[in-house]
C-alpha cells in the first residue's frame, strides 16, 4: 500500500501541531503529510519541515493558493478558528468568515472527488433557547460537508486542558495562588489534552471504512473547577484557590461583559450540560491523559509553576 497523503490545515497550531505530531510517529511509509501554513519561514514551520512535513504557502482565504497541494492529496484535516477574528462584538461576523474558510476548503475537495477529511468540529449547545455562536459555526460547516457528501469523520476537541494556562492569576501575600477562572468552583468542565488530538485523528486515517461518516468525541477528563486547583497544587507542591464564584456573581452584566461569547459557553459547565463519555473516547487510544497526567507531562504547567520534586 502506498502512503496516505495527509494535507493539514493549521499545521502550526495546536490541533494541526498535534495530528501532524502523531502521523509521523506512524512513519513514511504509513502517511506523507504536508501543512499549510502563512509563513514557511516561521520557527514552528522550519521545525515541521525538518521532520519531514512538505510545508505550504498559502492562506485559508485565498483558495488558489492550497489547490494544487489539496488535488494531490488523499486525505485532509480541517481546523479553522473562529476566535481570531471575535472582538466581543461580533460573533455573527467570526460565524460567516469561518464558515467561508472551511466551505472553501470543502468545496476543493469535493471538486477533486474521493477525499478523505476529517473535521474538527464542536458539539451545538441551546442554552435557555440560545444558541452558542461558534459552536453553531461548526454546525453549519458540518451541514455544508453533508450537503455535498463528502466523505467525513468529526473530531469533537471538547475544552483544551491547556486553557488552564492562559487563565490571569493573582498570588496571594501567603503565596496562594488564585486562578481566575471566573466560574462557580463546582462548574465542571469536560477537557481533552489537545496535545493529543492527533490520537483520535489518526485512528480514523488508519481504519477510514470504519469511522467514515462517524463523530469521535475526544474526552479525556471532567473536573470541577475546585477539583482543578486541587490537581495543580499536588503537583506543583504550591497552593492554588479558586475565586470562589458565587452563581449570582456569575450572572451578572460584570462577569458576562469580557467576554459574552465565552460566558454564553460557560453555562454549559455551570449548569452541568454534558455527559461526555470520557471511558469511551479514552478506550478508542492508547496512552491519553487524564487531567493530572497531563499536568504531569505536557510540559505546560511545568514551565509556569514547575512541578514538585
Ligand atoms: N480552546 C478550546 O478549548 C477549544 C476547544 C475546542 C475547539 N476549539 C477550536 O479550535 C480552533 C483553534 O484551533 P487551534 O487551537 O489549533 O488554533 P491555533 O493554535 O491558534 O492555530 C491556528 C492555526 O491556524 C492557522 N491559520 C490561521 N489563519 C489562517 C489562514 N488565514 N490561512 C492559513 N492558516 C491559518 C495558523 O497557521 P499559520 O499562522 O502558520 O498560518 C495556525 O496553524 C477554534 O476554532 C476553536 O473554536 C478550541
Amino acid at each position: 500500500m502506498p502512503p496516505i497523503k495527509v494535507l493539514i490545515f493549521g499545521v502550526t497550531g495546536q490541533q494541526g501541531g498535534s495530528v501532524a505530531k502523531y502521523l509521523l510517529e506512524d512513519g513514511p511509509e504509513k502517511f506523507k503529510l504536508s501543512g499549510l501554513t502563512r509563513n514557511t519561514s516561521s520557527k514552528h514551520a522550519q521545525a515541521l519541515a525538518a521532520q519531514g512535513v512538505e510545508m505550504i504557502q498559502g492562506d485559508l482565504d485565498d483558495p488558489a493558493s492550497y489547490d494544487a497541494a489539496l488535488k494531490n492529496a488523499d486525505a485532509v484535516f480541517l481546523n479553522t478558528n473562529w476566535w481570531q477574528w471575535y472582538d466581543g462584538t461580533n460573533p455573527d461576523e467570526c460565524t460567516q468568515k469561518e464558515g467561508k474558510q472551511a466551505m472553501d476548503v470543502v468545496d476543493v475537495c469535493h471538486k477533486y472527488g474521493n477525499k478523505q477529511l476529517v473535521y474538527s468540529s464542536l458539539e451545538s449547545f441551546d442554552i435557555n433557547g440560545q444558541k452558542v455562536p461558534h459552536t453553531e459555526s461548526k454546525t453549519y460547516i458540518r451541514e455544508h460537508i453533508e450537503k455535498v457528501g463528502l466523505p467525513t469523520v468529526y473530531v469533537n476537541a471538547t475544552y483544551y486542558m491547556s486553557n488552564v494556562l492562559g487563565y490571569p492569576t493573582e498570588e496571594k501575600a501567603d503565596g496562594t495562588i488564585v486562578l481566575k477562572c471566573p466560574l462557580p468552583d463546582q462548574s465542571t468542565i469536560p477537557q481533552v489534552p489537545i496535545e493529543q488530538l492527533g490520537l483520535w485523528v489518526r485512528l480514523a486515517l488508519r481504519d477510514w471504512n470504519a469511522w467514515k461518516g462517524k463523530t469521535i468525541d475526544c474526552v479525556t477528563d471532567k473536573l470541577s473547577v475546585k477539583r482543578i486547583t486541587e490537581v495543580l497544587s499536588e503537583v506543583t507542591g504550591k497552593k492554588f484557590d479558586t475565586m470562589h464564584v458565587t452563581l449570582e456573581w456569575f450572572e451578572s452584566d460584570e462577569a458576562r461583559a469580557p467576554n459574552p461569547e465565552m460566558h454564553l459557553n460557560s453555562y454549559v459547565f455551570v449548569k452541568d450540560l454534558i455527559d461526555p463519555p470520557i471511558k469511551q473516547s479514552r478506550g478508542l487510544v492508547e496512552g491519553s491523559w487524564d487531567f493530572g497526567e497531563w499536568c504531569l507531562h505536557a510540559g505546560g504547567v511545568e514551565k509556569k509553576w514547575s512541578l514538585k520534586k
